[in-house]
């Protein structure tokens, strides 16, 4: 992992956990007062400290900003590439409702069972299913199975695998259908088409799937703040 020091902040250094204070401020500023956040949502964004990607889940306005996403587009249900604690699962969850479903796929059994003790203090465990394994696996499984089509897709774990994923989201959703992809900027990385880097390749080869996919209509916004400068994709299926 890289940009950990303070002094190894520059253009090309992928860096989430130093961001100048103003951004930081800024955050902080509109966080309280926008997105409260109750006990358990704070226990989910502290513990994903103890998962195998120490503080990668999403920060407190961007969780909301999913839950909004949910609710605006109406999802009922939700498909997650990526829990570690299972923090922005709890804002899907928490959008969907208990009428809902969120299906999260997560590599690692450790933070699977970081995330379900989450999930269960956060009141949501009962409409949401955690899968471990490799998520293109669990994806596919769903595919197999006849999954009923999900509403909103978060793309937010291994990033070389994206363009895999975004294939999966394809299959498992139909029209109307929202797929948001997650760490698409990376410190400004992604735009160096000759980046030898394989999470800046996987977001270059999934903007490029989406740029020549007829049926999705998409943008991408950048962010700073307490993560860094990084981005998202925001697509929807025709
Ligand atoms: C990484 C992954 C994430 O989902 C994130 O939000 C930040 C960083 C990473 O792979 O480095
Ligand atoms: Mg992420």
């Amino acid at each position: 992992m890289t940009g950990m020091t303070p002094d190894a902040a520059g253009p090309t250094v992928i860096n989430r956990y130093e961001s100048p204070a103003a951004w930081r401020d800024v955050d902080a500023y509109f966080s309280a007062l926008l997105v409260p956040e109750d006990d358990a949502l704070v226990a989910a964004r502290e513990s994903g400290a103890a998962t195998t990607m120490p503080n990668a889940e999403v920060a407190p306005n961007q969780g909301a900003l999913l839950g909004l996403l949910t609710h605006l587009s109406g999802a009922r249900r939700v498909l997650e590439f990526g829990t570690l604690a299972g923090y922005s699962t709890i804002w899907f969850a928490r959008a969907v409702g208990p009428q809902g479903r969120v299906v999260t796929l997560e590599l690692e059994e450790h933070n699977a069972q970081i995330a379900r003790t989450n999930l269960r203090r956060a009141g949501v465990r009962e409409w949401v299913d955690v899968q471990v394994g490799p998520a293109a696996e669990s994806a596919q499984r769903l595919i197999d199975d006849g999954a009923e089509p999900f509403d909103l897709v978060f793309i937010d774990a291994d990033k070389p695998s994206n363009p895999a994923y975004l294939a999966a989201a394809l299959r498992l959703t139909t029209s109307g259908a929202v797929i948001v992809i997650d760490n698409v900027v990376r410190d400004g990385a992604v735009t160096d088409r000759d980046s030898d880097e394989p999470r800046v390749q996987g977001v270059r080869a999934v903007a490029q799937d989406i740029a020549t996919n007829p049926e999705l209509d998409a943008t991408a916004l950048q962010t700073v703040g307490i993560k860094g400068w990084d981005g998202v994709i925001i697509a929807r299926r025709r």
